[in-house]
């Protein structure tokens, strides 16, 4: 509930409407996509939109997209293993109530997303952390994660890829998380959101048909086609027969109780999912050319450089841990008017690495990345 002094500074430096030049950005309709607009608008007007057909797993319609979107990238998915929410956050709720009594534990890796800690808090629910190694390239660290599980362990979160890490997991991956999962009555929980924005060549499997032990997979249009506005996502069960049939049982039971994804985004889903495509081809290409140009200024000097990133919308990046990352940051905040993330946000090490997101529009990426190195070097 407290501010942060970063956070504070930076409130600071909104309310005397000082230029700010964001490389935390992620909120992708304020980075200068073009969207189909009318495309959206329209698919908002549905006639079907003014009758109530309440229905736990959502609308057929829309799961059956849903389904299609994995077809796609030749995975099987039943229409009724698949459960749509109002966003990928919600679906964890789901998730933990369906996996959890109050104090059971979760795996969350480490680094991740922020917000795990409060989805975990709201249920009552206990993270319990595992290391991911980073040596030329991120990797779990599988050892200290079987430490980890304790007999209140319930499932293991997967990020594929990983926020900020950017690393996918690989199949050999898959492979142990199934083993330990499946002789242990634990669930794989893989979290898809940035599935779709690999930035280099291979293009990594979904989660979403795995059947080598109990599965949740989770995604939504947030990320899949820039819309997290429209508040619309899914979670899939997939694993052995008879887990799955309880699974879908339980979260029957929590999503009847919610029925929380309005008629009108439910029929425009197909639209919705269609404007991917446009979507994720300039994500990519903007990505990938922020990348290079961190590179080819990084280049210039020796004192910073970037981590591996295989996809996702942000890099990591190194600084000297010589001060305080947050000083670092309200430095840059308070000289040059560029805003970034200490990466101890993240659960990086506590100094010495700094988040920018990849979406920002390249002209101003650029002019952020040398105002950084500028004040660093
Ligand atoms: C790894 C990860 N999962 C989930 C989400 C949230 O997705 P949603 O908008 O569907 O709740 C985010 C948002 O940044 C994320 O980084």
């Amino acid at each position: 509930m407290t501010p942060n002094r970063l956070s504070e500074a930076l409130a600071a430096h909104r309310a005397v409407g000082k230029p700010l030049l964001d490389l935390t950005v992620s909120n992708p309709t304020e980075c200068g996509f073009e969207y189909d607009n009318s495309a959206t608008l329209n698919a908002l007007s549905n006639a079907a939109a003014l009758s109530y057909e309440p229905n736990p797993r959502g609308l057929e319609s829309a799961r059956r997209a849903v389904a299609g979107y994995y077809a796609d990238r030749k995975e099987h998915v039943s229409v009724e293993d698949i459960f749509l929410t109002t966003s990928t956050s919600e679906a964890y709720s789901y998730v933990f109530r369906t996996l959890c009594d109050p104090g059971d534990e979760v795996l969350i890796p480490s680094p991740s997303y922020p917000l795990f800690d409060f989805l975990a808090d709201i249920q009552d629910v206990r993270l319990v952390r595992y290391p991911l190694l980073y040596d030329h390239g991120w990797q779990i660290d599988f050892h200290a994660l079987e430490q980890a599980i304790t007999p209140r362990a319930r499932g293991i979160i997967v990020v594929h890829p990983n926020n900020p890490t950017g690393h996918f997991a690989k199949q050999a991956d898959i492979a142990r998380l199934n083993s330990i999962c499946s002789t242990r009555d634990m669930a794989i929980i893989a979290d898809e959101v940035f599935l779709d924005f690999p930035l280099e060549e291979n293009r990594p499997a979904s989660f979403a048909a795995n059947r080598g032990a109990p599965t949740f997979t989770l995604s939504g249009l947030s990320k899949i086609s820039g819309l997290p506005q429209m508040k619309a996502a899914w979670l899939i069960a997939s694993g052995p027969q008879e887990w799955k049939r309880e699974a879908l049982a339980r979260l029957e039971v929590i999503a009847d109780t919610f029925l929380s994804v309005n008629t009108p985004v439910q029929l425009a889903i197909p639209k919705f999912l269609e404007q991917r495509h446009a979507f994720q081809e300039q994500v990519i290409r903007r990505a990938r050319r922020n990348l290079a140009e961190l590179d080819r200024q990084l280049a210039s000097q020796k004192v910073c450089s970037r981590l591996a990133v295989e996809g996702g919308w942000y890099a990591v990046v190194r600084v000297p841990a010589t001060r305080p990352t947050d000083d670092l940051a309200i430095e840059l905040l308070k000289t040059k008017g560029i805003s970034v993330h200490p990466g101890h946000f993240y659960e990086l090490p506590a100094e010495g690495y700094l988040v920018v997101s990849l979406l920002i529009h390249e002209s101003e990426f650029s002019r952020g990345a040398a105002g950084l190195l500028a004040a660093i070097v």
